[in-house]
């Protein structure tokens, strides 16, 4: 029987990925997309799709985008808002979807948490696999949104006959993915709060290349194509629910990053890194953004065997090459001025 899929948040980094990939799926006969902003599917180039603008928290919108639906994706999250904002929007919002899934009686559900609903703690074995107890970091809100979220999944879904694959990607990257490279900008330009009246005095004079601070972290990266594979696999009802980690092969460095920006970068211990940490989280009343330098000063590795054994799932580029196409995309777009 072809799937009639109702995806949440289809316009995000993610989304336009996974809505292309069901475009091209035989067991995909139509697609539902929903997310708050004025979009043009034709434009995009989607035939199966369609669009409706509506919002998570509210429940009528989900009652009619799920209705008769086979599936449910839930993309729509608030990754960098207010405190207030992303607890609204990623909590309520997000319990809403799961909660109108069961009320609409679709058959699975294919939800993308994060690698940052583990949490970020030293103690963690590397790499994780999903036998880790997923239990986030309570300095990080992002992380402890997703592993809070995580738990309502199950608590929202016990007793009921739905299916649910809960994805856990590292950072999404890629030409469609420039978030990665837009926060690294916004970080230094928090470092160096006058670029505007520096390049106004300045002309054109090239201003000097910014130096990012590299402890040594690895980091993976995977690109949203490959995650976009791994949700549709889900889709079609590939492999068995449950929990899957999503991370390309190989891992890069703050350093790596620098260069593929044409940035310099300086080796400096993991402990200086932490303390500066430490005090951006607490200042992170000023901003929740300071809140995301935890990523960067403890390693969190995940392995995939069970999505390549479990779904088939075959990333096809490694971490290298994903922030090779991120930054060439950032470059030609005008994220990197
Ligand atoms: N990007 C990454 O590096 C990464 C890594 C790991 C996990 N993830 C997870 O993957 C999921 C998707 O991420 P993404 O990178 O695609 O995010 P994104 O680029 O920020 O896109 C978010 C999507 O959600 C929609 N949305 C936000 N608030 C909404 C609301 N109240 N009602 C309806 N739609 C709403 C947005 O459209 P409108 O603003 O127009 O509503 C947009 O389509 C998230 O759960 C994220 O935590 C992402």
């Amino acid at each position: 029987m072809p799937l009639t899929v109702s995806v949440t948040g289809p316009t995000g980094e993610i989304g336009g990925s996974l809505i292309d990939a069901l475009e091209r799926s035989e067991a995909v006969d139509a697609v539902r997309g929903m997310a708050r902003r004025p979009f043009d599917p034709a434009a995009a180039g989607w035939r199966k799709a369609t669009y409706q603008r509506g919002d998570i928290l509210d429940r009528g919108h989900l009652a009619e985008l799920f209705g008769g639906a086979d599936v449910a994706v839930h993309l729509a999250f608030s990754i960098f808002g207010d405190r207030e904002e992303t607890r609204r929007i990623n909590l309520e919002g997000s319990r809403n979807v799961f909660e109108a899934a069961v009320d609409a009686g679709v058959e699975r559900l294919v939800y993308a948490s994060s690698v940052a609903a583990y949490g970020f703690h030293p103690e963690n074995p590397q790499p994780l696999t999903e036998e880790a107890p997923a239990i986030g970091s309570s300095r990080f809100y992002y992380s402890a949104q997703e592993a809070e979220l995580e738990e309502s999944l199950d608590e929202i879904l016990a007793g009921s006959e739905l299916a649910a694959y809960v994805f856990r990607p590292c950072i999404v990257a890629g030409p469609r993915a420039t978030m990665l490279i837009e926060q690294t900008v916004g970080a230094v330009r928090l470092g160096d709060p006058l670029p505007r009246l520096r390049r106004h005095v300045l002309g054109r004079v090239p201003l000097p290349r910014p130096t990012l601070p590299d402890a040594g972290v690895p980091l993976q990266l995977v690109h949203h194509d490959d995650v976009a594979a791994a949700l549709a696999a889900a889709v079609e009802g590939k492999g068995p629910p449950g929990a899957y980690n999503l991370a390309g092969d190989g891992q890069i460095l703050i350093a790596d990053i620098a260069r593929a920006l044409g940035w310099h970068s300086i080796r400096v211990p993991r402990s200086a890194l932490g303390a500066t940490s430490a005090v951006a989280g607490r200042l992170s009343f000023i901003s929740p953004q300071l809140e995301w330098g935890t990523a960067l000063t403890t390693p969190v590795l995940m392995d995939t065997t069970k999505a390549r054994e479990e779904l088939g799932w075959e990333p096809r580029f490694d971490a290298a090459e994903t922030l090779l196409q991120t930054a060439v995309s950032a470059r030609e777009t005008g994220v990197l001025e």
